[in-house]
């Protein structure tokens, strides 16, 4: 039995993620998690809310709520959505936490010590009506390049240029609109990441199975350019974790905070801590995943993420931890994902474009959306949702090939036997055959959930319902029953047992429906097969009482697709 640390990357505050955002972290996390718990492994499967940053503040204020209740409730909400989709974290936490708070300090006074934090000088934009500073994307003015009147203070949007504030025509506060700007000095700290580069160069050397993607975003960043210049860790914002040195003030950083990204990681760290202090457990119970020094050497660390996540994790973070000179557990694997674009264009959460997660739980359950989007995750390229492509698998894999094997042999088991397992017959060549194909499948499909393929895994599990329904349809139990029925009973029996089989190895996906399964089945016996599958199969035994479960899937519809195409069609409100 393994130890296996997971984490999501943790979704903004500031609004309703899109699906876009579910399958490019939480849910493939998700499915990993509850895979390596089926097979016995120790699992610690943390998230969080990403609760710090300018676009929090700009929500609340949209919100017209005091960020922190805006925090607060919206962290609810995300929450309720995540356990909607069945998301199963051990603790979903949130970055704004006392736990993380102290932890920040902490690496951020550890860096200093090991002289890896830099005081610089800066001019920034100050807004005197906003009485703040101005990050760049909040400046807005006319583009000296095309004349563009929206361009922001960090890139024009219409010519893609480039550009410094300063550059900007006509200067104003995109928060107020207000040009009673002026350039003030303000001072912050930089974390030395350069003084890192060899460290960080050879830790991304050394992991040599790292998924491509991955490993080509961190290699660019390193050695292109400035990507690993160092980089401010601090804001002028009255909104996230107080600069401090450890426990202790940072004098000239009064009134400054923390930059969202150097918090963010920290709150996987964090999580763990909340995540034991939440029921009063001792912190040896955390730091048995986080600290080599205390257990966690022999963990297994895995992120999951979108690729415009990755330099962050590659390098930032890592640079925190080896920076820190403290036993930290470093990642050992990552996996990462391209995007998915919605109906010929992208989703977008600032544009309201997509189908966002909230919407999605309202028309159809879980299962429907975690078989589709796991099944079409964008691992190798990005992937395309479109609403006859959903419509299309929906109908044929869940409905017609395990729901409709469910229904049609549990109907007819009923209809002939009764519900309790018929006894009689024995297996002949046909049974063997199958449990020989399904032993092959089941290996090939538990190789690929542990080497992280979800698509290829998705596919391996309908090809195993698949091979039920081939059995089921040439065994065909309806006519032999006329002259054999002891040879039907046996077919049946086999037969139920595959149903609760595949509930078992089904979960991972669909744990909604696995769990109907397993229940119509009348069984709460849900250990993953062992090597012999002829004994996997042999789970429910004769007069063991089963039911015909409700419909598990039901066919989405040419009406309501195009009911559900239209609705999407537009912004989001
Ligand atoms: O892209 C995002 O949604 C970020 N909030 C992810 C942060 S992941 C981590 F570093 F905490
Ligand atoms: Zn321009």
């Amino acid at each position: 039995m393994a130890r296996i640390l997971i984490t999501s990357a943790i979704p903004y505050i500031n609004g309703i993620k899109h699906l876009g955002n579910l399958v490019g972290s939480q849910l493939p996390a998700d499915l990993y998690a509850r895979f390596m718990r089926a097979r016995g492994h120790e699992v610690l499967f943390l998230c969080a809310t990403d609760e710090h940053g300018t676009p929090a503040e700009l929500a609340a204020a949209k919100a017209g709520k005091p960020v922190a209740e805006f925090c607060a409730e919206m962290h609810q909400v995300q929450a309720a959505i995540a356990k909607g989709f069945g998301l199963s974290f051990d603790h979903f936490g949130r970055s704004s936490s006392p736990e993380n708070r102290a932890l920040t300090q902490h690496f951020a006074g550890r860096l200093a010590d090991a002289g890896l934090i830099e005081e610089v000088s800066e001019r920034q934009v100050y807004s005197n009506a906003d009485k703040r500073f101005l990050p760049d994307r909040y400046i807005e003015g006319t583009c000296p390049n095309c004349g563009y009147d929206k361009a922001r203070g960090d890139q024009c949007e219409n010519c893609t240029k480039q550009l410094d504030p300063t550059d900007l025509i006509d200067p104003r506060s995109a928060i107020s609109g207000s040009t009673d700007l002026e350039v003030r000095e303000t001072k912050h700290l930089y974390l030395r990441q350069s003084a890192l580069r060899r460290d960080l160069d050879a830790w991304i050397d050394s992991k040599t199975d790292w998924p491509v993607l991955t490993t080509s975003i961190a290699k660019k960043w390193l050695h292109d350019g400035d990507g690993l210049r160092d980089r401010g860790i601090t804001r002028d914002l009255s909104w996230g974790v107080p600069v401090k040195k450890g426990t202790e003030p940072w004098p000239g950083m009064e009134g400054k905070v923390f930059y969202v990204w150097f918090d963010a990681p920290i709150e996987y760290i964090a999580a763990a801590n909340e995540w034991t202090n939440a029921r009063g457990a001792p912190d040896a119970e955390w730091e048995r995943w986080w600290r080599t020094d205390k257990g966690a050497e022999d963990v297994r660390y895995i992120q999951f993420m979108g690729k415009d996540n990755v330099p962050f994790h590659t390098l930032s973070f890592p640079a925190t931890i080896m920076g820190s000179g403290e036993p930290w557990k470093l990642v050992d694997y990552i996996k990462s994902f391209n995007f998915l674009n919605y109906d010929g264009g992208q989703f977008s959460t600032s544009q309201g474009r997509g189908i966002f997660q909230d919407q999605a739980l309202e028309i159809l359950p879980a299962d429907y959306w975690r078989w589709w989007l796991l099944s079409h995750a964008p691992e190798n390229s990005d992937a395309e949702f479109t609403w006859e492509n959903f419509q299309a698998s929906v109908n044929k894999d869940l409905a017609d090939v395990l729901g409709n094997f469910v229904s049609r042999v549990t109907k007819f088991a009923r209809s002939k036997f009764g519900e309790t397992v018929p006894e009689g017959g024995a297996f002949g060549p046909a049974e063997e055959a199958l449990i020989a194909e399904l032993s092959r499948r089941l290996q090939t499909y538990q190789d690929l959930m542990e080497a992280m393929e979800i698509r290829k895994s998705a596919a391996e599990l309908r090809a195993i319902w698949v091979a039920g329904n081939e059995y089921l349809q040439s065994a065909a139990p309806w006519s032999v029953y006329k002259t054999d029925p002891d040879a039907a009973a046996a077919i049946i029996r086999l037969s139920l047992n595959l149903v609760a089989l595949y509930a078992v190895l089904s979960a991972p996906f669909i744990p909604d429906a696995s769990a109907r399964m397993l229940k119509a089945m009348g069984t709460s016996d849900d250990s993953w097969p062992g090597d012999d599958l002829g004994q996997a199969l042999a789970r429910l035994g004769p007069g063991d009482a089963f039911e015909v479960p409700e419909v598990l899937f039901a066919k989405i519809t040419d009406e309501q697709r195009e009911d559900w195409q239209e609705r999407f069609a537009g912004q989001r409100g």
